[in-house]
């Protein structure tokens, strides 16, 4: 409690007022004695040369012979209550003639020197012809008096005799201690109102400062809804508006701080890439959702700040001595995807390498497209090549010999087939290319796939017959009819129709089919040939994807039907699936939605 500004300022304050009041208080009281006790022996000495002057025994030399007289005259005279006169002749030894003391009976004749009211050495020295003057305490310890010793001449101008005179210094000290009492109580009363008036400006001073720490103390705790009252201009007003101004800035810089941080915060763990924070040591500091999920760890990893496994993850060790290498990017397969990862150091507190942020970028899309991209190519190469090579090597044959009619017609008519089947692979090709960039013009209308699908069994007739396999149909009467491109359809139509023949052994069973379901009409075209494994299944659908190459090249087959069929029917607001079983056949489904009527 003592140790507050308060008390410190009110002890300085009370200190100050004490110190200065005792100073000026024994100052005062000094001087005021001094002067007291100067005026005292001034009377005394004015009254004893009046005395001289006025008694003219005194003026005879030998005074022994006046002691009556010299006696009356002395009770004749008026002096103060407070003072005696005694008249010492200097005889063989000092001895006292008269007095104005009341017992004077018994002092006259008395040696002067042995008298206990007088002062011997006083009376010693004034024999010596000099005035002198002491101050005493007499046999009642309680009196104070001033004694004063007188040499009177004699007319040879020796000293005859001594008036010394004692006055009583008891009013003096009275006076004194009555101004020592004044000034002892005005400095109680100073010091009183020195405290109060300390108390009440120190207050002024520390309750602001008080209230301000009291807040400062809360806003430390989390709260920045402080306000301090600025009541006054002065300094300790300033420091409240500035405490005030403070907390506004405070209040708004983490407020700031806040929402830049909840934006980092939402974007750390919603982006699409996981980000990982690891320290030195390799330990997780940070982690986001999706990183969590692509390297399977959990919160209590993260928590418990577990060791990232850099081998693991099929990831370099990261020397942090190669500073160089801190930063970059690496591609790595996890669970069958593939991911990007970029690399950065980040600084701790210290600006030194507090460890590395990685970000996890899913290309496992980009890669298989690309990796597609490299297959259509080299794909489209090889399927032209194939003709052209076959039909460089004929016309060098048909050029450089002399062939018969018979062979080089057979000869040209390979020539013409090979061409045809570069034409329908640049024709497929086109056609895709088309359907990619939504060129292709459908020359939509109301058909009936039923009469496609008679259409396309007409057309295939011969091969059903070169393959001896059977057809059958079965499809519902009155089919509603679809809005679609009439060749589109029936290019799917075909495909599906010519895989199942060329996909089939001989003597095999087609069949199809035609049924509503929902708001769609179901074409289902099932056979029961080679079968396709689930592997492949999966990838069916792509350009160029065929189960058996040689079989299927052999076949006439470039891959594209099925990728171009899927085009076609999901350009129409259609589906097209696939379900096979490798040895016991497949099933296509189309379905197409129906006009409603
Ligand atoms: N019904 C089926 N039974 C067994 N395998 C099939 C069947 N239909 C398609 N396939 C397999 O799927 C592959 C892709 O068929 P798709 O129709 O796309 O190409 P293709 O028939 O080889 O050539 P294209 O149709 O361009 O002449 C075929 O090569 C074949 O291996
Ligand atoms: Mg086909």
């Amino acid at each position: 409690m003592f140790s507050s500004i308060r008390w410190k300022f009110i002890l300085v304050y009370f200190l100050l007022i004490f110190i200065a009041m005792v100073i000026v208080g024994v100052f005062i009281v000094g001087r005021l004695e001094d002067q007291q006790i100067k005026n005292v022996t001034n009377n005394m000495e004015q009254h004893i040369e009046t005395i001289v002057e006025s008694f003219s025994y005194i003026a005879s030399d030998n005074w022994n012979e006046y002691r009556e007289e010299i006696q009356e005259n002395l009770n004749e005279w008026r002096l103060g209550s407070s003072e005696t006169l005694y008249v010492i002749y200097n005889e063989e030894v000092p001895t006292i003639i008269a007095s104005t003391s009341k017992q004077y009976n018994k002092l006259i004749g008395q040696n002067a020197l042995s008298s206990k009211y007088l002062d011997s050495p006083l009376i010693l020295k004034a024999f010596d012809g000099e005035k002198a003057d002491s101050k005493l305490e007499e046999m009642n310890e309680r009196v104070i008096s001033k004694h004063l010793a007188y040499p009177v001449m004699s007319s040879v101008g020796k000293v005859k005799g001594i008036l010394y005179m004692t006055s009583n210094l008891t009013d003096v000290y009275r006076t004194v201690n009555e101004s020592k009492a004044i000034l002892t109580n005005a400095t109680i009363l100073a010091l009183s109102i020195t405290v109060l008036l300390g108390f009440l400006i120190a207050s002024s001073i520390t309750v602001p400062i008080r209230d301000v720490t009291q807040k400062a103390e809360e806003m430390a705790m989390g709260d920045f809804d402080q306000f301090v009252d600025v009541k006054s201009n002065d300094e300790i007003g300033q420091l409240a508006n500035m405490f005030n101004y403070l907390t506004l800035k405070l209040k708004n810089t983490i407020q700031d701080m806040d929402l830049e941080r909840s934006k980092l915060d939402t974007i750390f763990n919603y982006m699409a890439e996981g980000v990982i924070a690891v320290d030195r040591d390799n330990r997780i500091i940070h982690a986001n959702l999706i990183a969590m999920d692509i390297l399977g760890l959990s919160q209590s990893n993260i928590v418990e700040n577990s060791i990232f496994d850099f081998k693991k993850m099929n990831m370099l060790e990261i020397d942090y001595d190669k500073v160089d290498e801190l930063e970059g990017d690496e591609i790595v397969g996890i669970n069958s995807e593939i991911y990007k990862i970029k690399h950065a150091p980040f600084k701790n507190e210290e600006g030194n390498i507090g460890g590395l942020i990685m970000v996890f970028q899913d290309i496992t899309h980009e890669h298989r497209l690309d990796n597609m991209r490299k297959e259509f190519v080299a794909n489209v190469s090889h399927e032209l090549k194939t003709p052209i090579t076959t039909i460089k090597s004929y016309t060098e044959t048909l050029m450089e010999s002399e062939i018969d009619v018979d062979t080089s017609h057979r000869f040209l008519n390979v020539i013409d087939s090979e061409c045809d089947r570069m034409a329908r692979l640049v024709r497929d090709l086109l056609q895709l290319s088309n359907l990619d960039y939504e060129k292709t013009n459908w020359n939509k209308a109301e058909v009936s796939l039923t009469d496609i699908l008679e259409d396309v069994i007409l057309k295939l007739d011969l091969a059903f017959k070169e393959k001896k396999q059977r057809v059958t149909l079965n499809i519902e009467e009155d089919l509603p009819k679809v809005f679609s491109d009439k060749d589109g359809i029936e290019r799917v139509i075909l495909n599906i129709l010519s895989n199942a023949i060329k996909y089939t052994q001989e003597y095999g069973e087609i069949h199809v089919e035609g049924f509503i379901s929902d708001k769609n009409i179901v074409l289902k075209i099932r056979d029961n040939g080679f079968g396709i494994s689930e592997e492949d299944q999966e990838r069916i659908f792509e350009r160029f994807y065929r189960v058996e190459k040689g079989r299927s090249r052999e076949l006439g087959g470039t891959g594209l039907g099925l990728s171009i069929a899927k085009e076609i029917i999901e350009a129409h607001k259609g589906s097209l699936s696939l379900k096979s079983k490798l040895g016991e056949g497949t099933e296509v489904s189309i379905e197409l939605p129906y006009i409603e009527v």
